[in-house]
């Protein structure tokens, strides 16, 4: 009997998505009596009436892995146990939708889900899979911040984009004598920005996870010019904060769980310039083209691999898993322990450590 599994990509955009699909879609394909289908716009096109589901063959398919984005489109306004409704007056209610949802797939027939996000996905799929749903999870996010996957994909994309940009920044630093800004993405956690920071070979890197001192950064800046010439390359978390006062974060949009960050590296700035840094301040934040394009060789590979691993726990109807990379290894761990902690960079780590044995300064 034909046997029938919905693909679905959740949350924020991220390199590598296109390419899990296929993964799974290709994978599914060898076992000849699976039928694969997308949900559009994460659950939503399930909840919707009428509803967006679209079947996956290979035409839909085929050659998707080079490709940014999602070709099943994305919502982080969309949770089912917290669906958002703006009412008339436009405020937001939330309401439980994820019973509506869990009889729209039964009566669909479908045999397994596979829900590709971040964290606040995996939190869905935990929740649906206590509910009974035949649910797994596939970790993406360029953030890095899930503890039980050694690395999501997007992550290498969005530090190879971030290391391209700061490279071409160096060069307007040297010849101008001044101290460029770069702010990268990451929410709470510096994966990003550290790893940008080596690559590139920054001065200055600062972290949400170090809290930094205003002062130390004007000496170390300082320390760098001669004569009114030097320069220094910093580059910053959108999360980082400084050891007193904070940084401002925005409400996120309508229906959106989370605020929005994005604008620390003009605080910065200016923070720096009253506390008496003389020299020439310029800000680059790069926002969203850390997410865009085509995923690097990598993140290509990483997320096909766990495309065919979630097909695989779907053919042994081992639900209630997420997939994940330890050890070099592709493997899979229960959603619970998915969704147990986050991933920040711990002070005594060997990156954050090997960081200041180059001379990184982190402002603390
Ligand atoms: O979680 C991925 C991420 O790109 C963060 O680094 C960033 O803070 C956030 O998403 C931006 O979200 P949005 O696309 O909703 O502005």
């Amino acid at each position: 009997m034909t046997k029938k599994l919905l693909i679905l990509t959740g949350g924020g955009d991220c390199p590598g998505l296109n390419a899990v699909i296929r993964g799974i879609a290709k994978r599914a394909k060898k076992e000849k009596d699976w039928e694969v289908y997308g949900s559009i716009e994460a659950f939503n096109g399930v909840l919707n009436e009428p509803q967006e589901i679209i079947r996956l063959n290979s035409k839909r398919t085929a050659g998707i892995h080079v490709k940014g984005g999602t070709i099943l489109k994305t919502t982080n306004k969309g949770n089912p146990i917290k669906f958002p409704i703006i009412q008339a007056d436009g405020s937001t209610r939330f309401v439980d939708r994820s019973d509506e949802l869990i009889n729209k797939l039964k009566a669909l027939n479908f045999n397994a889900i596979i829900n590709i996000g971040g964290d606040g996905s995996q939190k869905i799929s935990k929740a649906l899979y206590k509910k009974g749903v035949p649910i797994i999870g596939v970790p993406k996010t360029i953030d890095n911040d899930l503890s039980a996957t050694d690395l999501t994909f997007g992550f290498q994309t969005a530090v190879q984009i971030a290391t391209d940009s700061f490279d071409k920044l160096v060069t307007t630093a040297e010849s101008h004598h001044r101290v460029m800004i770069m702010e990268v993405m990451g929410r709470d956690a510096g994966w990003i920005a550290l790893h940008t920071a080596i690559a590139g070979g920054a001065e200055i890197c600062l972290i949400p996870e170090i809290p930094y001192d205003i002062n130390k950064l004007v000496k170390r800046i300082d320390s760098r010019y001669k004569h009114g010439r030097g320069f220094a390359n910093i580059v910053i978390a959108e999360g980082a904060k400084p050891q007193e006062g904070s940084i401002t974060a925005t409400k996120g949009d309508k229906g959106s769980e989370h605020v929005r960050l994005g604008g620390v590296a003009y605080q910065l700035s200016k923070q720096l310039k009253d506390a008496g840094c003389k020299a020439e301040i310029r800000e680059t934040v790069l926002g969203h083209v850390q997410r865009g394009g085509t995923p690097i060789a990598f993140d290509r590979v990483l997320a096909t691999l766990f495309g065919v691993k979630a097909f695989e726990l779907a053919l042994e109807k081992n639900f209630g898993r997420m997939v994940a990379l330890k050890n070099n290894t592709i493997t899979s761990v229960t959603l619970e322990e998915a969704t147990k902690e986050y991933n920040f960079l711990k002070k005594d780590s060997f990156l954050v450590k090997a960081a200041k044995g180059l001379g990184i300064s982190f402002g603390d």
